[in-house]
């Protein structure tokens, strides 16, 4: 039998962060979300945000996972995951998203993997779409918290990209503009931005 892969941090951030998407997803008709891990927020999520569809993707090996969460929600707005791996495919996954979710995902990614991420979410928003991004970022090359500095010095030996600066993220991101950075729980923040 097949176990689902559980996440215990996605137990604790999924309804600080359901604040926010139900607040700044308000316009959204089609969401694409990158890096989706267990599937357990988008089976958090689309249940409580009916009036948009939530399209799943991830790398292929996490597919059996997430469609394990999706079989549990009983709703018509939540998408079996597609296959999107940043780096092996520029390849834009889906047509006509609206907004794009991702979390802890960003300092996963190497810093290549990211900026193309962030210039490929540009690209492919239409005007006024907008891109949440949750998870740890440093401000003007500081670290937000000595627990972060421990963090990253860890992701960096597991071979991760690491955590990444907000400065950075904004010059790959144009013509996205950051138009709310909100702190949340366990020194994360989201981080949502506009195409102007
Ligand atoms: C730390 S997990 C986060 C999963 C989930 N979003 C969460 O918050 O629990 C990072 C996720 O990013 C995905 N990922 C890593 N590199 C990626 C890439 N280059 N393209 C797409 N997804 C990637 C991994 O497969 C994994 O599911």
């Amino acid at each position: 039998m097949f176990d689902k892969p559980f996440s215990q941090a996605c137990e604790n951030n999924k309804q600080p962060i359901f604040e926010i998407l139900s607040r700044v997803l308000v316009d959204t008709k089609n969401l694409l979300e990158i890096g989706s891990g267990t599937g357990q927020h988008a089976a958090h999520f689309a249940p409580r945000l009916t009036y948009l569809e939530w399209h799943t993707s991830d790398m292929p090996d996490k597919h059996l996972g997430i469609v394990a969460w999706l079989e549990e929600v009983d709703v018509d707005n939540l998408h079996q995951p597609v296959s999107f791996t940043i780096g092996a495919s520029s390849v834009w996954p889906l047509t006509n998203i609206d907004a794009v979710y991702t979390a802890n995902t960003t300092h996963i990614m190497q810093p290549s993997e990211t900026q193309l991420m962030m210039q490929l979410v540009a690209d492919n928003l239409p005007s006024g779409g907008v891109f949440c991004q949750y998870g740890p970022y440093n401000f003007q090359g500081q670290y937000s918290s000595e627990s972060n500095k421990a963090f990253d010095q860890h992701l960096r030996e597991q071979g991760c990209g690491g955590i990444r600066d907000i400065d950075e993220l904004t010059l790959w991101a144009k013509p996205l503009v950051l138009i709310e950075t909100v702190p949340m729980p366990a020194n994360n923040f989201m981080l949502v931005w506009q195409k102007q």
